[in-house]
């Protein structure tokens, strides 16, 4: 079986591009592969974090991610900071990336011209910590949105440059882009990606807004001067409102387009609204038991960073012993 590795940072309530370019797809790879699956709490400290609400944030996200259907007899759920071989298989990777290969990652670049008051060395070196995450557990595929293939190309070059001189470490991780959802778009500004730190809140649906606040943002959304539901190069509003309806329902994009054919925008964003509505209803009533149950949540999480701990234990060993570093008796 193949391993699946992939996380989430508890900054906050996921945003509909979270669980489609993500989330959504981490349960349907359960059955066939070895999956494991982290809240990424050391990765959120790149930026100043109110400490209650990091730890509300964190594990309201292990409840989410069950509710969205991972299964924690099949699958692994732990919070990275269980695990301390990803801080220390950091740092070993540290010394083996370049900083101008850190120093080109756009991520790095648009995150410390928004925040240039915190430019830390964390922020800088977040996609090393990324590489550890995914090469401790020998991940094959990595499910994510679009958003992180320049980071995975540099987990797989570390992991290369490691191999390279070491000898066979960590396996060469491919990214898992799905082919419809990797890259949702801001309601408002449709040639931006949707973002829960974007300032305006109708540009992100939550996973957790209620039916009517879903409905009334996307009546709000930004499209265009035309009148036509079709998807076309330009029309970035309508394009982004077509896919996002064609995987909640299953239906194709030529269907859609059908669907609506000389109906107006206002009738496909109310449509859009519903469906949306009505797809993440089960999440927001499963979510809402579970975050009553501390005990069973607590219990998943422990239980996960157990094994997670084991297997991670062993690949850090491992490139503590190629590298000369002599490990305790
Ligand atoms: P994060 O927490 O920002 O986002 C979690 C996942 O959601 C995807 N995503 C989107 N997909 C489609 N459309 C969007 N608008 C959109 N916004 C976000 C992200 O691509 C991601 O898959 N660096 C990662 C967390 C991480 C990680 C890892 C991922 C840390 N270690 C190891 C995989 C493997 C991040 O910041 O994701």
């Amino acid at each position: 079986k193949k391993n699946v590795f992939s996380g989430i940072q508890p900054t906050g309530i996921p945003t509909l591009g979270n669980y489609l370019g993500a989330m959504r797809n981490w349960p349907l790879l359960q059955e066939e592969y070895h999956c494991i699956y982290s809240v990424v709490d050391l990765h959120s400290l790149t930026v100043r974090q109110e400490p209650a609400n990091l730890r509300r944030q964190t594990l309201s996200l292990v409840a989410l991610l069950l509710a969205c259907g991972i299964n924690p007899e099949k699958s692994l759920l732990f919070i990275q900071s269980h695990v301390p071989a990803h801080a220390e298989l950091a740092w070993l990777l540290n010394c083996y990336t370049q900083f101008g290969e850190l120093s080109r990652m756009t991520q790095f670049k648009d995150k410390s011209a928004k925040h240039p008051d915190n430019i830390n060395a964390g922020l800088f070196c977040y996609p090393v910590l990324m590489a550890a995450d995914i090469l401790l557990y020998q991940a094959d595929l990595v499910p994510v949105g679009a958003d992180q293939k320049q980071h995975m190309e540099l987990a797989r070059d570390v992991a290369g440059r490691f191999n390279g001189i070491y000898g066979d470490v960590f396996r060469i991780p491919e990214p898992y882009i799905p082919k419809d959802g990797a890259r949702v778009m801001s309601l408002q500004e449709p040639a931006k990606k949707m973002s829960k730190s974007d300032e305006n809140p109708n540009a992100y649906i939550l996973l957790l807004d209620d039916a009517d606040t879903i409905l009334r943002k996307f009546r709000r959304a930004v499209t265009d001067s035309e009148a036509e539901v079709v998807c076309r190069e330009g029309k970035d509003g309508i394009n982004n409102l077509i896919s996002i309806y064609s995987i909640v329902t299953g239906k194709t994009v030529p269907e859609v387009e059908h669907e609506f054919a000389g109906k107006g925008y206002g009738d496909f964003k109310t449509a859009v609204g519903e469906a949306v509505a009505e797809a993440l209803r089960p999440v927001r009533e499963t979510y809402a038991d579970l975050l009553k149950n501390k005990d069973y949540l607590a219990d998943v999480y422990t239980k996960g960073a157990e094994k997670a701990r084991a297997i991670a234990g062993r690949t850090y060993a491992k490139a503590c012993k190629k590298l000369g570093l002599v490990l305790p008796q």
